[in-house]
Parts: structure tokens; C-alpha cells; sequence
């Protein structure tokens, strides 16, 4: 098999999204639809991949630029067949030309890799509808050979009743492609150049037609206003589901579970509901994610156990970590294995060494922490002075006692004791106790204000 063409029709308006964003940047499982359909395509090793996009649409283009792929502007629309039109000075000859579309985001490698073994001539990608509604039909010979597609608004009561329709999705070899777009006239209800003639004219010549139905129909789902978008993304969040528990993964509810990336699990993995994936994320053997929990880009190794309503952006995590509730790691933070972070703790391009717990209320920023260190509650690394950042530096076996200030640079030695309520902002030094604190008066017989009468 020769390296295909792929043409992605993105022309489109999107009028019914009312968006001031083209249709094919509004995103399913946090991926824009018109990537979807690149990232397929690029899965078939194709050696040319066009883009057609719409006036108004150079955001398309923008945004896909680490696609090696063409994008030509269609200007004005006159239809599907003059789309593909736009696309001809691209294409290579000696292969066959693959037409997807950029609102179609699901289709499925497996798929337009059967339509590639289905034979020479042309494919088309056809499905059954109970109701074909608003799709050309698939209007076959007695034989039950292809003779021509028919749209809704030319076909007849007779056609109109068929239940076959063309998903859009085609294989035609190039040259032949080329030949009949150029011979496509627009005589027809809605006055387009339908790239749906291409059919007939193959039939003449004596070009096999050949159909190939998807596995599943969603693969072929068209998305045209933001019912269907939230629709399709629930169909694709319960097939993600569907694959992790066939895996072995606990989901409380599948239905309250959304992947916007990829999701890796090991063995006895159990996920709460309203749990959020994002980007890369990889938990390890015996995780349990809480309730709303966000977890995005970042790996989570065997055992560790996250409370509900945590979450972590681009950070690593050990084995047997307890994290949260109400937790939150931000990009670059590393916890060793047996690490705590409990609730109300923000951590931040950090490290917290083996073992080692801040189990409320404090923030750690650009702080190295050591193993088997206590930080105290509302403890607060204060790592900015409105212009530089600075590091912390906390050595093994420190305790820091409760309402600590850590001003950065500031190193907190081996075994050290900070003393509660402590502002530091020299070295405290290896095993001594360190603390800044005036010391505690009473003021006896002191009395509180009172009211003062009116
Ligand atoms: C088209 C097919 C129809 C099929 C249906 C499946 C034709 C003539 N008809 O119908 O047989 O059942 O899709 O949904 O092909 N587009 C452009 N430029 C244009 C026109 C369309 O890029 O000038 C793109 C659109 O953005 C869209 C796709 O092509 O992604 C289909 O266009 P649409 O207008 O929805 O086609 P239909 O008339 O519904
Ligand atoms: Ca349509």
C-alpha cells in the first residue's frame, strides 16, 4: 500500500455554535476537534495531509502548525466537492486520496485502515439510520452494486426511503479523483458542486465501488452545535471508562469520569467520582484517586492515597504518599515516597524528601525539603520578594514548629528545631533549637474596652 493523501474538510461555518471560534477549535476530552482528525490521520503515515479551512478560519491554521500538514483556504464555499478542489494542487498522483472531515472528530484508525484493504476503485464509508433524515443516500442496483449517492434535497420518495447513508468519509485513487472533480457541475437543489458526484461518474467508467461501515456509529458523529459536542464527549469519556475497567481499574461511577488525555493505570487502581485526567497521567499499582480530584500531567506511584477535592499539575509523586483533601501540588513539585500533604497545602517547584509530612495549611514553594522533616501547620516559605524568587532548604529530621515564617534564601540545618511562630531569616543551625519570638507578658489587670455610652 502506497502512503495515502489525507484532505481534511474544515470549511465549514459552524453557524449553530454561535461561537466567534471556527467549528473545528471547540475541543472534546480537551483536545480541539480538527486534532482528533489530524492525529488520526498522521496514524495512517500518509505523505501529504491538507487542511481545507474557511474565510474567518486562520486560527485553524495557527494553531495546527506542529502538524506537517497544508492548509488552503476555501474561498467562497460552493460545496464538499469544490473543498476537495481547493486541496488537487497538493495532492500526489500515484496514491489514493483519503477525504476526512474536520467536525468528525472520532474516527477510528481501524476503520480507514479497512477502507485502505477494501479494494481498488472507490470506498466509501456508509452507515444504517433509523432515521437517514437530512444524509445523501446510498442509492444501489438491484444487484445491490453502488450506482450513485443522492442527497436529501434531490432524491425522491423513493430514494428518500433508504436507509444506507454516506458518512462523507471517502478513498478515491488521485488521478481519477482529479478527472471528475474537474467535470463536476452544480445543477443541482442546492446549487453546490457536491463531491457526492464523484460516485456516479466512477459507476460509468466502470470504477468498482466499494463500502466499508465503522465499527461503531459514533465514529462517524458530525458535531454541528454544542448538544451534539457534549453528547459525542460522553460517548467517548464512557468508551475511556469502558477500557480502564476492562482493565482492571475501580471507577465509582463510570459516567463521573472525564479523560482529557492519557490515562495509564496499574493493577487494583480505584477512582472516585467527578475525577478529572488531564494531558499525561500515569498512577501506579494500589492508587486511589478521591472525589473531584484534578490530576494533570503527572505520575503517581504504587500505593500512595489521594483525598478528595486534591489537586496536581505537572508533578511527581512517590510510592505510599498520602495527599489531601484539599491538597494542591503546582507544576514541578516532587514528593519522595511516604511523603504527607495534607489539607490546605499548596506546594509548589519543590521537593519534599522520604517520609516527610506538612499536613496543614502551609505553602512550600521552591523549597527543598530533606527526609523525615515535620512542618508545622501554617508554615509558610516565603520564597518572593516582589521581584526574585528564592530558595528554602530544609535539612533531614528538621521539625518546624507550627506559624513558621521561612524567608528564602534561608537553609534550615540537619535535626534542626524552629521554634512556633518564628520568622527566619538567617541559617538555623544543624540540631540546635532556633526561634525568633517576643517573649510572652501579661499586663495584670488589664480590662477590655467597653461601649462608650451614647
Ligand atoms: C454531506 C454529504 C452527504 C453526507 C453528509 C454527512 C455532500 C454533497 N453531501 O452533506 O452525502 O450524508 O455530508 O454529514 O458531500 N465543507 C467544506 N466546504 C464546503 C462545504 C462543506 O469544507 O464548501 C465541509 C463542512 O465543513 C463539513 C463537511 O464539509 O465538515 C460536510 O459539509 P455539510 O454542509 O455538512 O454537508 P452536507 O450537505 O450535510
Ligand atoms: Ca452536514
Amino acid at each position: 500500500m502506497s502512503p495515502l493523501n489525507i484532505v481534511i474538510l474544515a470549511a465549514g461555518k459552524g453557524t449553530r455554535m454561535y461561537s466567534d471560534k471556527p467549528k473545528v477549535l471547540h475541543a472534546l476530552a480537551g483536545k480541539v476537534l480538527v486534532q482528533h482528525v489530524l492525529d488520526c490521520a498522521v496514524s495512517l503515515q500518509p505523505q501529504q495531509v491538507c487542511v481545507v479551512y474557511g474565510h474567518g478560519g486562520e486560527a485553524v491554521p495557527q494553531s495546527m502548525q506542529q502538524y506537517d500538514a497544508k492548509f488552503v483556504i476555501q474561498e467562497p464555499q460552493l460545496g464538499t466537492g469544490h473543498a476537495v478542489q481547493q486541496a488537487l494542487p497538493h495532492l500526489k498522483d500515484d496514491t489514493s486520496t483519503l477525504v476526512l472531515y474536520g467536525d468528525v472528530p472520532l474516527i477510528q484508525h481501524s476503520t480507514l485502515h479497512q477502507m485502505q484493504q477494501a479494494g481498488d476503485g472507490l470506498v466509501l464509508l456508509t452507515v444504517n439510520l433509523d432515521n437517514p433524515t437530512g444524509y445523501g443516500r446510498i442509492v444501489r442496483n438491484a444487484d445491490g452494486d453502488v450506482q450513485c449517492i443522492v442527497e436529501q434535497k434531490d432524491a425522491n420518495a423513493e430514494q428518500l426511503q433508504i436507509k444506507e447513508v454516506n458518512t462523507g468519509i471517502l478513498l478515491a485513487p488521485t488521478e481519477k479523483l482529479r478527472a471528475w472533480l474537474g467535470k463536476l457541475g452544480n445543477d443541482n437543489a442546492q446549487g453546490e458542486y457536491y463531491l457526492t458526484d464523484i460516485v456516479a461518474m466512477a459507476v460509468r467508467q466502470g470504477v468498482a465501488v466499494h463500502t466499508v461501515q465503522p465499527a461503531q456509529h459514533w465514529e462517524v458523529e458530525g458535531i454541528n452545535n454544542k448538544i451534539q459536542l457534549a453528547t459525542l464527549e460522553r460517548v467517548w469519556q464512557q468508551e475511556v471508562a469502558g477500557k480502564l475497567m476492562m482493565q482492571g481499574v475501580t471507577l465509582a461511577d463510570p459516567a463521573r469520569l472525564d479523560v482529557r488525555g492519557e490515562l495509564t493505570c496499574g493493577r487494583d487502581v480505584d477512582i472516585d467520582v467527578g475525577c478529572i485526567f488531564e494531558g499525561e497521567v500515569i498512577l501506579g499499582d494500589r492508587v486511589r484517586v478521591g472525589a473531584y480530584s484534578v490530576i494533570r500531567n503527572a505520575s503517581i506511584a504504587q500505593g500512595t492515597q489521594i483525598a478528595p477535592y486534591s489537586h496536581i499539575d505537572a508533578s511527581e509523586v512517590g510510592a505510599n504518599c498520602h495527599i489531601g483533601p484539599y491538597a494542591r501540588l503546582r507544576p514541578g513539585s516532587k514528593l519522595h515516597d511516604d511523603a504527607h500533604v495534607g489539607n490546605f497545602v499548596e506546594i509548589k517547584n519543590s521537593e519534599i524528601g522520604q517520609g516527610s509530612k506538612a499536613n496543614h495549611l502551609s505553602y512550600i514553594g521552591d523549597s527543598t525539603v530533606g527526609s523525615r522533616v515535620n512542618i508545622g501547620a501554617g508554615t509558610i516559605t516565603c520564597n518572593y520578594d516582589g521581584a526574585n524568587k528564592f530558595r528554602t532548604v530544609i535539612e533531614d529530621d528538621a521539625f518546624i514548629g507550627s506559624d513558621t515564617q521561612l524567608v528564602a534564601p534561608v537553609k534550615v540545618g540537619k535535626g534542626a528545631t524552629i521554634g512556633a511562630g518564628s520568622t527566619i531569616t538567617k541559617d538555623a543551625p544543624a540540631g540546635e533549637l532556633t526561634l525568633s519570638r517576643s517573649k510572652q507578658t501579661t499586663i495584670p489587670g488589664w480590662q477590655r474596652p467597653v461601649k462608650g455610652k451614647k
